[in-house]
């Protein structure tokens, strides 16, 4: 059995601000009563190189579970021979859970796998607590974390979704909302045919609010593509560190948590590089292994920084465990996103913060710093302490520096405006006065050069 971690947990009513729409519902539902967590897996599954632990899957499920302030009481592995239709798992171990459920007083458990409507009631009836699957959990980390009105939207959309797929359930929210006759209880045929139609006009509600919201959004990208400074964008696996190397290296005050997804909305910010360009840092929302299909494709939109990005840094937690099975999964999903690392010559560049250095012992470390030799793209560091963090930003600085012009321009006196352009945005080599005009000599970001002359005429 696993004990529940010592993580930042308030005992407050959590979950403020979610309407009767079925966000939160978790939150609010179980926020006072003991909540277990079980991760089943098939014992007999042939290991593969990338495959996690199920101790780590556990853990990680226990994390989700803490980064949303329930009741966590623990957990428990449950190595399974195979996966029944009905009720997942076999008479001899609902009776084991049954025993901790007892044992335990729990009232809500929570299943680490997916669970088709029917394994779900099944399992409800059988143990007699709530159950919650791996997908409810992670929708409401996401409801739970949504800041703009666009992640708010698609959350919801897809809770409607997960839920219009539920509806033979007997606790679902609709029915509370209706007064309902208790969770043991089913609704009738009027009943759900009542409710699919209250989800299929919030559905097509939704959905339009979300183009309106889209609209404003392509708005504020166009606006952001006249910004003529590269964007870098923090990527990488949940708590790896994004947010606190986005604040060491912006300095700025962003909310950094020992919780899972604590950013789920990318910010940005701008900072200046040695050679004086400016870049805009963007952080992103944490990446999760086996992120269910539905939600990736809701997140899509929160993730489409990353596409316009001019670098990714990806931000892996070097000294945990799993890091390369962590790094498998970011890299997975930034595929299926559609990046094209993979292009050495015009793909996204990639660099890789080793993070939390400061946690290895001298050993690590050293075999660390050999590989980042090797890898001019591989930078060990540590946003806690700093260390590395001037590493990174002149690798940014030398990647963006690859692809600069030189040039040698006379500018007119009386042209004043494309003298203050050429002082702030270009790395002046040499500065003559002649008889018409300044002749510069400099180095630029040709993009940025040629956007200016086009704005010039
Ligand atoms: P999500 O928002 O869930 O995606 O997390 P994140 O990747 O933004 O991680 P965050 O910056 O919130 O950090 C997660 C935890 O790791 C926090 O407790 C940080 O204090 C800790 N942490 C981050 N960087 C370091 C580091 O370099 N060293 C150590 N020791 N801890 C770190």
């Amino acid at each position: 059995m696993v004990e529940k971690k010592d993580r930042d947990r308030s005992d407050n009513q959590p979950g403020g601000g979610w309407s009767t729409e079925g966000l939160g519902y978790l939150q609010k539902q179980v926020a006072r009563q003991r909540v277990f967590v079980v991760h089943p897996y098939l014992k007999d599954r042939p290991a593969s190189v990338i495959e996690r632990s199920p101790e780590a899957r556990l853990d990680e499920a226990m994390g989700l579970a803490v980064a949303i302030n329930i009741d966590l009481i623990g957990g428990e592995l449950i190595p399974l021979r195979n996966i029944k239709p009905s009720t997942y798992m076999g008479q001899g171990k609902l009776d084991e859970v049954s025993q901790i459920i007892e044992d335990q007083e729990i009232e809500i458990l929570i299943f680490d796998c997916e669970l088709t409507p029917i394994q779900q009631r099944n399992l409800e009836r059988e143990l007699k607590v709530k159950v919650i699957d791996r997908t409810a959990l992670i929708l409401e980390i996401f409801g739970d974390r949504a800041s703009t009105k666009e992640g708010e939207l698609q959350v919801e959309l897809a809770h409607l979704v997960y839920q219009r797929s539920r509806l033979v359930r007997s606790w679902t929210h609709l029915e509370r909302q209706r007064g309902g006759s208790g969770f043991m209880g089913g609704p009738g045929e009027t009943q759900i045919e009542a409710d699919r139609r209250i989800i299929a006009d919030r559905i097509v509600r939704i959905k339009k609010q979300l183009e309106a919201v889209t609209r404003t959004r392509t708005l504020h990208r166009a606006q952001r593509q006249k910004t003529p400074y590269p964007i870098i964008a923090l990527v990488g696996y949940t708590n790896a560190g994004k947010s606190t190397l986005f604040n060491r290296l912006t300095e700025a005050d962003v909310m950094a948590e020992d919780m899972l997804f604590a950013t789920l909305d990318p910010t940005l910010r701008s900072i200046d590089m040695p050679s004086g360009r400016k870049v805009i840092i963007s952080d992103t929302v944490g990446f999760i292994s086996e992120l269910p299909t539905m939600l990736v494709s809701a997140f899509r939109a929160t993730l489409e920084e990353v596409l316009e990005a001019d670098i990714i840094v990806h931000v892996r937690d070097a000294s945990h465990a799993d890091t390369d099975v962590q790094k498998h999964d970011v890299l997975n999903v930034l595929d299926e996103l559609g990046v094209d690392f993979e292009s050495e010559t015009d793909g996204t560049p990639i660099l890789e913060a080793l993070n939390k250095t400061d946690l290895m012992d001298d050993e690590a470390r050293s075999s660390i710093e050999a590989h980042a030799e090797r890898h001019d793209t591989c930078i060990p560091l540590s946003g806690l302490t700093g260390y590395g963090c001037e590493d990174l930003i002149q690798a940014i600085d030398d990647i963006l520096g690859t692809r600069d012009h030189e040039i040698e321009q006379l500018v007119p006196y009386s042209d004043g405006a494309t003298q203050s352009w050429v002082h702030a945005n270009t790395k002046i080599l040499s500065e003559k006065h002649e008889e018409e005009g300044v002749r510069f000599h400099f180095i630029v970001d040709p993009i940025l050069w040629a956007k200016f002359q086009k704005r010039a005429g």
